[in-house]
This record gives structure tokens, C-alpha cells and sequence, in this order.
């Protein structure tokens, strides 16, 4: 298959048409996320609830299904429940950072540290860590496991991480792609390579690894994006937040860098805003960024990853016409096209 036979097949699909790609498994995925959890505690349960019945876009669990299929074209109830375990984690991870970066609203909803406080936040996202790998445990796959565990270690590692260079003007862009690597890609990876174990088809963990990584990479880069020129009705969280919170985050490294070479004036006011989190003029300073043609680099950044995503799916001994195969392509489209 050539990287450029693929979408010549397509009309563009929106990502409804995806999830009805795979529509009986995404449902009963989707129920699973919550069905799954049984605490005798309630607060565990009702905070749990908030955050899960507020929606997401279910796009970790899409991508084992659409994987899952790939490999065998049959509803397997493991695969399901392996996306809904995935999409546990990744709320867990939502629910932490919401407490770390302070954020206020989430899927459209007031966060769970926002509605409860922060003590209640973290112990339920780490109930919710705890009771993914309670279930990971139930697949009796020792290899399926040590994925997993791996995977969230590299997960809390890019969040330390990020939070050591919290303030830090010379972060770099190396330093960027270690914190999203795992703060955000890994588990995207962990989504991919999760089916390859349970349908045992090594042939294609190396794929679904290039795949997850890059497709991660893009994905975050894009929301860091969005955190400086996006809309906060339509992500359901609090934009700028990236900004008060003095997160190098690409477009921060760049724009510093392309300030920098032009010995701008304003340098020295957006390395303040990045080391005290702080600014007296917020709008200034995301102009600043917007102006600066820092925003443009990071499109193109995330339009390689996906290209490289993309070329992953090209490796895969997988027929161009595959429903499930063109699926994963258009996601990868879609979420690159949340930049235009
Ligand atoms: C948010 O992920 C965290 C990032 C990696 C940027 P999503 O944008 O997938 O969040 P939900 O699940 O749809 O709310
Ligand atoms: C992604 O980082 C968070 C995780 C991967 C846990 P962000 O801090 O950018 O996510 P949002 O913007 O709050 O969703
Ligand atoms: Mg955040
Ligand atoms: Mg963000």
C-alpha cells in the first residue's frame, strides 16, 4: 500500500462515520468504561460517574477496536474490554492532571477536583488506576500486563517531568517530546499494541508502535496548539491554561526561539510569562505567540507525526481497501485537521 493510495479511496469521514465503523463494540465498550467499576464506596463511584458520563471522545478505545478488527475481523469481547480498561486509565490521567494543572472544567463539565476538591480527585484517579490493573489481571497474560505497567510508568514519568520543567524558559523541543512521549503518547501505544498481544500477532507490534507513538506526538502537539488558538466551548476544557501555568509547551519553545533570533524586544516579556506563570497582560502574550509563526512550526510538527502515523499504517500487511485500516487513517486526518 503507498501513503497516497489511501485517501484517493476515501470520501472524508467524520468521526461518527469512525465510531460507526466499529459501532455494536464502541457501544458496549463504552458501557464497560463505568460498568467495570464496582467500589463498595460510593464517592468513589459518584466521582467516577461525573467524569465518565460527561463524555470524551472515546478515541484511545476507538483505536484498539479499529485495531482489534484489523487483525480479525469478529467482535472479540477481550478487545472491548481491553479498550474500555484503556479509557479507564486514560480518565485517571485526566482526572490527576486537572488537579495538577488546577483546570476547572473538563468535557463540557466542572472538573472532579473543582466539583469535589483536590484530596477526593486524586484518590479516585488512582482507585481508577488500581482497578484497571485489577481488571488487566483478570486477561491472565503476563506479557499483556507488563505492557500495561510499563506503559503508566512512562505515563506518571512524563507527567513528573513536565512538572521539572514547570517555569523552566529553556526547556527545549527534546525536552518537549520526552514529556509528551509519555505523558500522552504511550498511551496511545499501549492502545495499539495491547491488541497485537491479545490476538498474538507480534508481526504487527512494531507498526502499531510507530503508529501509537506518532499519532500520540500529533495529537498532543495539537492540543498545545489549541491551549493558545482554540475554542474553550467547543474543547470543553479551559484554554490559556497552558500559559498561566508557565508550561513550555512547543509553541512556547518556539516562539522563545524565533523571538530570540530576532532579538525581538518582547523575548525577555514571554520568558517571564514562561518562569512566573504570570503575566500582566495575558492577551498580549498569547498574541505574542500566535504572531510570532510558532504556531505554524507546531502545525507542521504534527502534520510529520501524522504523516509518520500514517506511514505505520502503510507497513502493515493489511489490504488498502480494509474498512477498519481506512478508519485509523481518518483519524489520524481528523485530528491533524483540528488545526485548520
Ligand atoms: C485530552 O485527551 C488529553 C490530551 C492528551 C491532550 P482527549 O482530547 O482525548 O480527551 P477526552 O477523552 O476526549 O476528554
Ligand atoms: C495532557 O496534557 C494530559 C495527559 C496526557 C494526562 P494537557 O494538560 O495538555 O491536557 P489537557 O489540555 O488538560 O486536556
Ligand atoms: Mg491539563
Ligand atoms: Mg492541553
Amino acid at each position: 500500500m503507498t501513503s497516497s493510495s489511501l485517501p484517493t479511496t476515501l470520501t472524508t469521514l467524520s468521526y461518527a462515520d469512525i465510531q460507526s465503523i466499529v459501532a455494536q463494540d464502541f457501544a458496549i465498550m463504552d458501557k464497560q468504561v463505568f460498568g467495570s467499576l464496582n467500589s463498595k464506596v460510593q464517592l468513589v463511584m459518584s466521582v467516577s460517574q461525573h467524569v465518565i458520563d460527561a463524555g470524551g471522545k472515546r478515541m484511545r478505545p476507538l483505536i484498539t477496536l479499529l485495531c482489534s478488527r484489523l487483525c480479525a475481523d469478529m467482535q472479540s469481547k477481550p478487545a472491548m474490554h481491553l479498550a474500555a480498561i484503556t479509557e479507564m486509565l486514560h480518565t485517571a490521567t485526566l482526572v490527576h492532571d486537572d488537579v495538577i494543572d488546577e483546570s476547572g472544567l473538563r468535557r463540557g463539565k466542572p472538573t472532579a477536583n473543582a466539583t469535589w476538591d483536590n484530596a477526593t480527585a486524586v484518590l479516585v484517579g488512582d482507585y481508577l488506576i488500581a482497578r484497571a490493573f485489577n481488571l488487566l489481571v483478570g486477561f491472565d497474560s503476563l506479557p499483556l500486563l507488563k505492557l500495561f505497567s510499563d506503559g503508566t510508568c512512562d505515563i506518571a514519568e512524563g507527567e513528573v517531568l513536565q512538572l521539572q520543567h514547570q517555569h523552566n524558559p529553556n526547556a527545549t523541543e527534546d525536552d518537549y517530546l520526552r514529556i509528551i512521549d509519555g505523558k500522552t503518547s504511550r498511551l496511545f501505544m499501549m492502545a495499539t499494541q495491547g491488541v497485537a498481544i491479545l490476538h498474538d500477532k507480534p508481526e504487527l507490534m512494531e507498526a502499531f508502535a510507530q503508529f501509537g507513538q506518532h499519532f500520540g506526538n500529533a495529537f498532543q502537539i495539537i492540543d498545545d496548539v489549541l491551549d493558545y488558538s482554540g475554542d474553550s466551548a467547543v474543547m470543553g476544557k479551559n484554554l490559556g491554561d497552558d500559559l498561566a501555568e508557565g508550561k513550555p509547551t512547543l509553541p512556547t519553545i518556539k516562539a522563545l526561539e524565533i523571538l530570540k533570533q530576532q532579538n525581538s524586544e518582547h523575548y525577555n516579556t514571554l520568558r517571564i510569562a514562561v518562569q512566573t506563570g504570570k503575566t500582566e497582560d495575558v492577551h498580549f502574550v498569547i498574541n505574542l505567540v500566535q504572531q510570532s509563526g510558532a504556531l505554524e512550526y507546531c502545525r507542521q510538527r504534527a502534520l510529520q507525526e501524522t504523516a509518520m502515523a500514517q506511514a505505520a499504517l502503510d507497513a502493515l500487511p493489511i489490504d488498502n481497501n480494509n474498512c477498519y485500516l481506512q478508519g485509523l487513517w481518518q483519524l489520524t486526518e481528523l485530528a491533524s485537521s483540528r488545526l485548520l
